[in-house]
C-alpha cells in the first residue's frame, strides 16, 4: 500500500487459545514483531489500533476443561488473566486485549453470520457425522480416537496421528471409539451450513496476486490453497461451547472458532471504541490496558471499513490459510470490509533442538519466565526478535540465550551507555559538555549515525525485525568503535576541549539509541530514557546532533543489563531435561522390534497350555531335548533348544505354553510337533512361559 495514501493502521496479532499459557514460540513468531512495528508506529505519530484477545471458543477449550475436571468458562477465565497479565508485564502494549467470550464478541459474530445468511452466502449441507449415543452428542475430531490406519498406533485422534503425523479424518480411523463415553461412535448425518470457498477462488487469486511483496512462505502457501482447488466449508459445528448459531434450525449448533476468532479482531475494536471511549466498562469483558486517550475520536468502523486503513494480521504459519484465504473470503462476502494490506506469518521456534510441545511440556512458558527471570523482559525480547524465524524455523538455546545476553547486551549496547554516562559525570559533573571542533573523523561518526534510522524504518516496515534490531546493534557498535579510537580517558590528560566533543557526540548516539531501541525494548529505553534525564523524543528526532542540549543535566549511571551466570541457565536446561524425563516416564511405551501384525494374525496361533511328561538330551547337541508333551488333546513330541538352561529330570510335570498348530518340521531326525514358549532375558537366559495357577491341559491361552 503507497504509504502516502494511509491514515490510519489496524494491527492485528493472533488471538491466543486460553487452554494454556503462551510460550516463547508465540511470542517469537507474533507477539514481539507486532509490539515492535506498533511501537514503531507510535514513535512515527502515525495512528494506531494494536488489536488482540483471547480466544476462548472451540474444541481445544473444552478438551483442556475435561482434562482438568472444570468447566470451559473456568479454563477461560483462568487463562485470560494467566495470559493478559504476562504479555502486559513483558511489555506487549496492545490497545486492547479483549476475548471472545465477550458480549460484544457474540453479538458481532452472530450478526456477521445473520448479514451473510441474508444474503444467502452459505449453502446447506447434510453429512455424516460421528454421534456418541451414550452421551447424546456429536463428536468433533479430536474427541474420537482410534488405530491409525497408517502406523496402526492405537491413539491416533479424529483429525491427526501424533505417531506418525498423518492428517486424518475421523471416518479413516480403525476402531473408532468416543473419549467420552468409551463408546463406539456411530455415523449420523447432521445439517451444518458451508461457506462456498470455491465460488471466492477468482477473487481470492486476484486479492493474492496483488501482494506479491508478501513473504514468500506467505505467498506460496496461498498459491498451493488456490492450485489446489478450495473447497467449501463448514462455517458451524456440532457442538455445546461457543456462539450459537443464529438461525432457525441450528440447535446444537455453534460457529466454527476459525469463523468467530477472526471476527474478534473486529468486535475487540468495536469494544475498543463503544465501551472505552464512552468510560463504560463491559462487565464480562475484563479488558487489559486500554488506552483511553487514544479513542477520543474516531469509530470502530474507519479501522475496518477505510481503504485508508493499513490491516495487517501478525500470525503463526499454521494460521496462514485462515488469514489469507477464509477470513478474506469472509469479509468479501460481506462486502463492507477492507482486506489485509500484509499478513506477516513466521516460521516455527524450535527449543534446544526440538519441536515446541505443549503437551510435552517442550516449551519456556512466558508466565514462569517472568517470575523467574525478573526485570528481564528485554532480555527476552532482544533474543527472541534477534533469533526470530522469519524466514526458516530457527531454534531457541538456553546457551544462545546466555551468550546473547552477555556478549551483545552487555559487552555492546550495556558497555557504551555505561562509559558515555560515567565519563561525562566524571569529567564534566554529569552535564552535557559542549561541541567544540569537529575533526574528519567525527563528522564521519555523525554522517554514520544519521544514516541509521533510514535503513532501519526500511527493515521494520518490511517486516524485517531481525534485521532491523541488528542494525540498532550497529549504532552501539558504532558508539563503542568511537569511543575505543579517540580514548577520551587518555585525551583528557592533554585536551579537555576535545573530551567535550567526543562526550557530546557520544550523547547524541546514546539519545538516538533510546529512540531506535524503543520497538524493541521499550524497558531499556525507559531506563536510559531516566539515565539521560530526557524523552518523548521521536522516531524522526534519532540520528540527530543536539538531541542533547550543552549543560543538559543527566542522572546517576545505572547498569542496563546483568551478566547471566551460567547456574542460571543450567538450571533452564535441567528444568526442560526434568520435564522431558517425566514425559517419557508418563508416556513410555515398548518400541516394537517387530513390524506390527494385525489382529487377526495373533488370533491365527493356537497356544494351548501343555505339561511336560518326558524329557531327554537328543544326542550330540548341546542345546536341544527331546520332551514328550501331553497337550490335553494328543501326546505329542517337541524338540526345544533348553538344554543349557534345563535338566531332563528337573523338568518333568513343567507346565508350559505350546504352539500347537506350528507345522511340523523334523530337527536332528525327530519330528518336532510345535513348539514352546520361552521367555529369555537380556543375558540371553531362558524361562518357561507357564499359567501362574496350574490349568487343565488343552487350555486355550490368547
Ligand atoms: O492458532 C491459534 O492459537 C488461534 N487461536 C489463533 C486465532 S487467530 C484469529 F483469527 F483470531
Ligand atoms: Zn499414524
Amino acid at each position: 500500500m503507497d504509504n502516502s495514501k494511509i491514515k490510519r493502521y489496524t494491527v492485528t496479532a493472533a488471538l491466543p487459545y486460553t487452554n494454556g499459557p503462551v510460550h516463547i514460540g508465540h511470542l517469537a513468531g507474533v507477539y514481539l514483531p507486532a509490539d515492535t512495528y506498533v511501537r514503531y508506529l507510535r514513535s512515527n505519530k502515525r495512528d494506531v489500533k494494536f488489536i488482540c484477545g483471547s480466544d476462548e471458543n472451540g474444541v481445544p477449550i473444552t478438551l483442556k476443561a475435561k482434562k482438568e475436571g472444570t468447566t470451559p468458562q473456568a479454563i477461560v477465565d483462568k487463562y485470560h488473566k494467566i495470559i493478559g497479565d504476562s504479555f502486559k508485564e513483558l511489555g506487549v502494549s496492545f490497545d486492547i486485549y479483549h476475548r471472545t467470550s465477550s458480549l460484544t464478541h457474540h453479538q458481532t459474530a452472530s450478526d456477521f453470520f445473520e448479514t451473510l445468511y441474508n444474503k444467502g452466502v452459505f449453502t446447506e449441507e447434510v453429512t455424516e457425522q460421528y454421534y456418541d449415543e451414550k452421551a447424546q452428542t456429536f463428536l468433533a475430531d479430536r474427541y474420537i480416537t482410534g488405530t491409525c490406519p497408517k502406523c496402526g498406533n492405537e491413539n491416533a485422534y479424529g483429525d491427526q496421528c501424533e505417531n506418525c503425523g498423518s492428517t486424518l479424518n475421523a471416518t479413516d480411523l480403525i476402531n473408532p471409539k468416543s473419549t467420552l463415553s468409551g463408546e463406539k461412535p456411530v455415523r449420523k448425518e447432521t445439517k451444518n451450513w458451508f461457506l462456498p470457498l470455491d465460488q471466492y477462488e477468482d477473487q481470492l487469486r486476484t486479492y493474492i496476486e496483488s501482494h506479491k511483496e508478501w513473504r514468500p512462505n506467505v505467498y506460496g502457501q496461498c498459491q498451493s490453497w488456490l492450485n489446489a482447488g478450495l473447497q467449501p466449508r463448514a462455517m458451524t459445528r456440532d457442538l455445546d461451547w461457543g456462539i450459537k448459531v443464529p438461525i432457525k434450525g441450528a440447535e446444537g449448533k455453534v460457529l466454527y472458532v476459525w469463523f468467530d476468532a477472526p471476527i474478534g479482531y473486529i468486535s475487540a475494536t468495536k469494544e475498543l471504541f463503544e465501551y472505552a471511549r464512552l468510560g463504560i466498562w463491559n462487565p464480562k469483558a475484563e479488558e487489559y490496558y486500554i488506552n483511553q486517550n487514544e479513542v477520543e475520536n474516531g469509530n470502530w468502523e474507519q479501522y475496518w471499513k477505510d481503504d485508508e486503513t493499513k490491516l495487517v494480521h501478525f500470525i503463526g504459519k499454521d494460521n496462514i490459510v485462515f488469514h489469507c484465504i477464509i477470513f478474506p473470503a469472509m469479509l468479501m462476502a460481506h462486502g463492507d470490509y477492507t482486506l489485509a494490506d500484509n499478513v506477516p506469518a513466521n516460521e516455527f521456534l524450535n527449543l534446544e533442538g526440538q519441536k515446541i510441545s505443549t503437551s510435552k511440556n517442550w516449551a519456556v512458558w512466558l508466565d514462569e519466565y517472568l517470575i523467574e527471570f525478573k526485570d528481564k523482559q528485554d532480555v527476552l525480547r532482544y533474543v527472541l526478535t534477534a533469533t526470530a524465524p522469519e524466514t526458516k524455523d530457527n531454534d531457541f538455546t538456553w546457551k544462545d540465550f546466555q551468550a546473547r545476553n552477555n556478549n551483545e547486551l552487555v559487552a555492546i549496547l550495556g558497555n557504551f551507555i555505561n562509559r558515555v554516562v560515567v565519563l561525562t559525570h566524571k569529567y564534566f559533573g554529569g552535564k552535557v559538555p559542549t561541541c567544540m571542533t569537529i575533526t574528519p573523523e567525527d563528522q564521519q561518526v555523525i554522517d554514520d549515525l544519521a544514516a541509521y534510522p533510514a535503513k532501519i524504518s526500511a527493515s521494520i516496515e518490511n517486516y524485517r525485525f531481525r534485521e532491523a534490531l541488528a542494525e540498532v546493534m550497529n549504532v552501539a557498535r558504532l558508539g563503542n568503535k568511537y569511543l575505543a579510537e579517540t580514548g577520551p580517558w587518555k585525551v583528557i590528560k592533554t585536551d579537555e576541549d576535545r573530551v567535550r566533543t567526543i562526550l557530546n557526540i557520544s550523547l547524541q548516539i546514546a539519545a538516538t539509541l533510546e529512540i531506535l531501541i524503543e520497538p524493541f525494548l521499550p524497558f531499556t529505553a525507559d531506563k536510559l530514557q531516566k539515565m539521560l534525564n530526557y524523552g518523548g523524543h521521536l522516531w524522526e528526532d534519532a540520528g540527530k546532533m543536539g538531541l542533547l542540549k550543552r549543560g543538559h543535566e543527566l542522572n546517576e549511571p545505572v547498569l542496563l543489563f546483568d551478566k547471566i551466570e551460567d547456574e542460571t541457565v543450567q538450571a533452564q536446561i535441567d528444568k526442560l531435561k526434568k520435564s522431558k524425563a517425566d514425559n517419557v516416564a508418563a508416556t513410555a511405551t515398548v518400541e516394537p522390534a517387530k513390524e506390527n501384525i494385525q489382529f487377526e494374525q495373533f488370533t491365527a496361533i493356537d497356544i494351548r497350555v501343555a505339561t511336560i511328561i518326558a524329557a531327554e538330551k537328543v544326542e550330540k547337541t548341546k542345546k536341544l531335548l527331546k520332551l514328550t508333551l501331553d497337550t490335553g488333546i494328543d501326546q505329542r513330541t517337541v524338540v526345544s533348544g533348553i538344554a543349557e538352561y534345563y535338566k531332563p529330570e528337573e523338568i518333568i510335570g513343567q507346565q508350559v505354553s505350546l504352539v500347537v498348530n506350528l507345522a511340523p518340521r523334523e530337527i536332528k531326525g525327530i519330528l518336532s510337533q510345535g513348539m514352546i514358549l520361552m521367555s529369555e532375558d537380556s543375558d540371553g537366559k531362558l524361562a518357561f512361559v507357564s499359567p501362574v495357577q496350574n490349568h487343565s491341559n488343552g487350555s486355550v491361552i490368547r
